[in-house]
């Protein structure tokens, strides 16, 4: 018995299949997705990053910071993300609307950050863990990112923008201040904030 067209209508049908699952019906559950409106104050989530926050993308990119931080909260049931602190709510395809690439992430050597900008406001915060995460947590084993920073040699008084180093971790005469791509980052890491309401996301 010829059993080739069989052969071929079952290949049809696996990629028929695939092709509606993977790409039509994704593609058709999420064409429509709209930024939110709050009707009381008038605010739109989400919204494109523009300015610094925009460039400071390109920082966490190439930096890497995806190898060890995802960028995604799971459903309760799903795991402790929300017990952990990383959100209010799941994150769902529309946080990620304005987004390409998606930076989901994979590994969790880190803590998930697609809060981080709700959970940590504080530009110092952020300037101190960069330029050595020992500072604000010790025993932290995140890379330190120092050559996002300049060493300038002022004497006793700090320049401008120079950051709240502790004594410990300060060269006599030294003061550390972050350069143009340290700022971006840290607008980006600022502008992470994954908390407004969403109808499909209650929790
Ligand atoms: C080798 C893995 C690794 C890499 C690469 C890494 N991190 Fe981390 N990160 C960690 C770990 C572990 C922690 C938890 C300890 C701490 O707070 O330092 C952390 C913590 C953080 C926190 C604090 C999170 C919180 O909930 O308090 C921020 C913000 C952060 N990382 C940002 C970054 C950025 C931005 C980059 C890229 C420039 C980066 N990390 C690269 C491992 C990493």
């Amino acid at each position: 018995m010829n059993r080739t067209p069989f052969i071929i209508f079952g290949v049809f049908l696996t990629i028929a299949f695939s092709l509606s699952g993977l790409v039509l019906i994704p593609n058709w559950q999420f064409q429509d997705h709209k930024p939110v409106i709050n009707t009381r104050d008038g605010s739109q989530y989400p919204v494109p990053y523009f300015g610094m926050a925009l460039q400071g993308r390109d920082v966490y990119v190439d930096q890497g910071c995806t190898y060890c931080h995802t960028q995604q909260v799971r459903a309760k049931g799903y795991g402790g993300d929300i017990r952990r602190n990383w959100g209010n709510r799941r994150t769902v395809a529309r946080d990620y609307m304005y987004e390409f690439p998606v930076l989901l992430g994979t590994m969790r050597t880190g803590p998930d950050l697609a809060n981080i900008g709700a959970r940590q406001p504080s530009r110092d915060w952020h300037y101190l863990h960069l330029y050595n995460p020992q500072i604000t947590s010790a025993g932290s084993i995140m890379p330190r990112f120092q050559y996002l920073f300049r060493t300038i040699k002022a004497g006793e008084l700090a320049p401008s923008g120079a950051i709240p180093l502790p004594p410990a971790f300060q060269a006599d005469g030294t003061h550390i201040v972050p350069t143009a791509r340290g700022e971006q980052l840290v607008e980006y890491l600022r502008a992470q904030n994954r908390t407004f309401p969403l109808p499909e996301a209650k929790q």
